[in-house]
């Protein structure tokens, strides 16, 4: 027989980043040494003690189906945090969804908002970018819009420029800053023009600000939608995660806050799926929430990976773009063949994304992610250097 097959299957072919995931894992098998993997932004440091107690503490004798709007101390956590990091008030039982990681809100989100036929069918999203925002989309049977970014224009997705019969046709524009994967950051402004651009067509706007709290230590701290709205969270739904800030990528915990109406469409839709996170996540979430001591602990152990590959950017002549903040640094890759330069890096087991992995747009650049400690990075540079001066690797 033959098995009954979501066309979108052939047409998305894998998750792009998966192809990396099992190439490091090959090289690592093969035993011929060490393996510099810079692929999938899922960095190795331990999570915080006070973190992991809090799950080990709430694990009970009795095991019962944990509530899909979550407990009401992990949304006041999150509310309490808001305030604390953007000094925003927002309201714990109307305008927060908790989520199992980011990634699923992001996927599952556009069940709530569109369906096959709609008129309002199309998720904006800016390329190169994240893509859940595009195969969430057309696994609820929407359609995918993606707007190039360039470098000339800081990676900024600007709706304004899009046509209005472009945006009346859209159900959410995403917006991603601090940008994965150009490490891109936007200002207030940017943020008040791209609100009214999607309260005059209609759209909900989402902004997954899932790095927010990964910067440089003596930076601003990057804003959020948030602090644009003014109060105002109407068509609006902003986007966090543990995931980066506090290195609990295998927890799966994240949070959405908005427009109240939207979230109440979520409490409606999320039920239907079965993503609520086990309680004893929520209460090592409700630790991580309250307390910044270890995220900055983070910053710190980036900045010092980011100095050391910058410092060899520098050497050798490289360039990158963006790379304001989160733990990725954008490169421009010589000669502009992304993944020909990947596949030369590879050669020397050094892992990079080729930008052409995140979209067309994003060709010419690689992504590097800050996951190996200082002395891999050290290992990994004196790697890539060795192969430039013997023209291995392009330059
Ligand atoms: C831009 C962006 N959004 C969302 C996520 C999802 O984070 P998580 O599902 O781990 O919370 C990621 C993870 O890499 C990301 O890069």
């Amino acid at each position: 027989m033959e098995l009954p097959t979501n066309p979108l299957f052939d047409r998305l072919g894998v998750y792009p980043l998966t192809a990396f995931a099992d190439k490091a894992r090959s090289l690592r098998r093969d035993g011929n040494g060490p393996v510099h993997d810079f692929s999938i932004g899922d960095p190795v440091e331990p999570t915080d003690q006070r973190i992991r107690d809090a799950l080990k503490d709430a694990v009970t004798p009795t095991s019962q189906y944990p509530s899909a709007t979550g407990q009401p101390a992990l949304r006041a956590a999150i509310a309490t945090w808001v305030m604390q990091r953007f000094g925003v008030e927002v309201n714990p039982d109307t305008q927060i969804q908790p989520t199992s990681g980011l990634k699923e809100g992001i996927f599952h989100t556009p069940l709530a908002l569109t369906a096959p036929g709609a008129r309002k069918h199309a998720a904006i999203w800016g390329a190169p970018g994240y893509q859940p925002y595009e195969r969430g989309a057309l696994f609820a049977g929407g359609t995918s819009d993606p707007v190039d970014l360039v470098p000339d224009n800081d990676w900024k997705l600007e709706l304004d420029t899009l046509t209005p019969s472009r945006l009346d046709q859209a159900f959410i524009a995403w917006l991603n800053y601090p940008h994965n994967p150009t490490g891109a950051v936007v200002d207030l402004d940017y943020y008040r023009t791209q609100i009214a651009t999607a309260r005059n067509h209609g759209f909900v706007l989402g902004s997954d600000e899932c790095y927010v709290d990964i910067y440089r230590p003596h930076d601003t701290p990057p804003v959020s939608l948030l602090q644009a709205a003014d109060g105002d969270l109407t068509g609006l739904l902003v986007c966090f995660s543990l995931s980066k800030r506090s290195g609990m990528t295998g927890y799966r915990s994240g949070a959405m806050i908005g427009d109240e109406r939207l979230i109440a469409k979520l409490g409606i839709m999320r039920p239907n799926i079965g993503t609520a996170s086990p309680d004893f996540i929520q209460a090592a979430a409700i630790t991580a929430w309250g307390d910044e001591s270890h995220v900055a602990a983070r910053r710190e152990i980036f900045e010092a990976k980011r100095q050391v590959m910058r410092a060899f950017f520098d050497r050798v002549g490289l360039e990158t773009s963006g790379s304001q903040a989160t733990f990725y640094q954008w490169v421009k890759v010589p000669g502009g063949d992304d993944r020909a330069y990947a596949d030369a890096l590879l050669a020397k087991r050094i892992i990079a994304s080729p930008g052409s992995a995140f979209g067309s747009a994003g060709s010419g650049y690689i992504r590097l992610a800050l996951v190996p400690d200082v002395p891999g990075c050290e290992a990994a540079c004196a790697t890539w250097e060795a192969g430039i001066t013997l023209g291995e690797i392009p330059s």
